[in-house]
């Protein structure tokens, strides 16, 4: 277990002055845990910086992390394309992730072996979701997945039970000043692609983006 030394959390790497820039700036530079070591970056957020809706998903891939960008391997396609298909588009939307590093183990072959955060990394990278929110100031957002769920929910969160329903922001600390109007948790595209039912799964995330779709008028 790494001592707690080794996880300040982000807060102190957050520019005082935000914007898509700094913030970008300021995860490179980030040593909130220990999860930059073995990253070869970090992935700010992505997308509109005056985005309608912000989507949360749990870490970079393998991909995320080679292009410095979220969403940009075979989850972030099936996502696009689940946001066009659902009236949403990609226009109006910022993509990010609960953990900005990609943690992963080492696998046969050089390859490397997704291991998505633990609680600990996802409280430590907490402050980068606020300053992006502060940030964007969307209307709303969309937890995709266990890991975004149980972020700004906590750990009792089950997105199975949640999902599709438009949910309010909750208090926690530390807080965004910017809270969105609606909270909206779906499944993560990464686990429709794993999916056996996989057209089902696909058509119901699609289904619960399509309920953003509405709320955007
Ligand atoms: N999965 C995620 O949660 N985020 C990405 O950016 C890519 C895959
Ligand atoms: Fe900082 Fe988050 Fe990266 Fe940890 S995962 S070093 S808290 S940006």
């Amino acid at each position: 277990m790494a001592g707690r030394e080794q996880r300040p959390g982000a807060s102190r790497w957050v520019p005082k002055t935000l914007g898509p820039a700094a913030l970008a700036k300021g995860v490179q530079q980030c040593r909130g845990c220990e999860l930059f070591k073995n990253a070869t970056q970090g992935v700010p957020g992505a997308g509109a910086s005056d985005a309608t809706v912000m989507l949360v998903g749990e870490q970079p891939g393998d991909a995320e992390d080679k292009k410095g960008e979220p969403f940009v391997g075979p989850a972030g396609k099936l996502l696009l394309r689940a946001l066009e298909e659902s009236g949403i588009g990609t226009t109006s939307v910022f993509l990010t992730n609960a953990v900005k590093h990609f943690r992963w183990d080492p696998g046969r072959a050089g390859k490397r072996i997704h291991k998505g955060p633990s609680r600990v990394h996802v409280a430590a990278c907490w402050p980068w979701l606020v300053a992006e929110l502060d940030t964007v100031r969307p209307r709303g957002v969309v937890l995709l997945g266990a890991t975004a769920g149980a972020a700004v929910y906590g750990p009792s969160f089950r997105v199975g039970a949640r999902r599709g329903l438009s949910l309010t922001w909750p208090d926690q600390d530390p807080a965004p000043e910017w809270v969105p109007e609606w909270v909206v948790a779906t499944a993560h595209p990464a686990s429709v692609l794993r999916s056996r039912n996989r057209d089902e799964d696909y058509r119901r995330l699609v289904a619960d983006l399509g309920v953003v779709s509405e709320l955007i008028g």
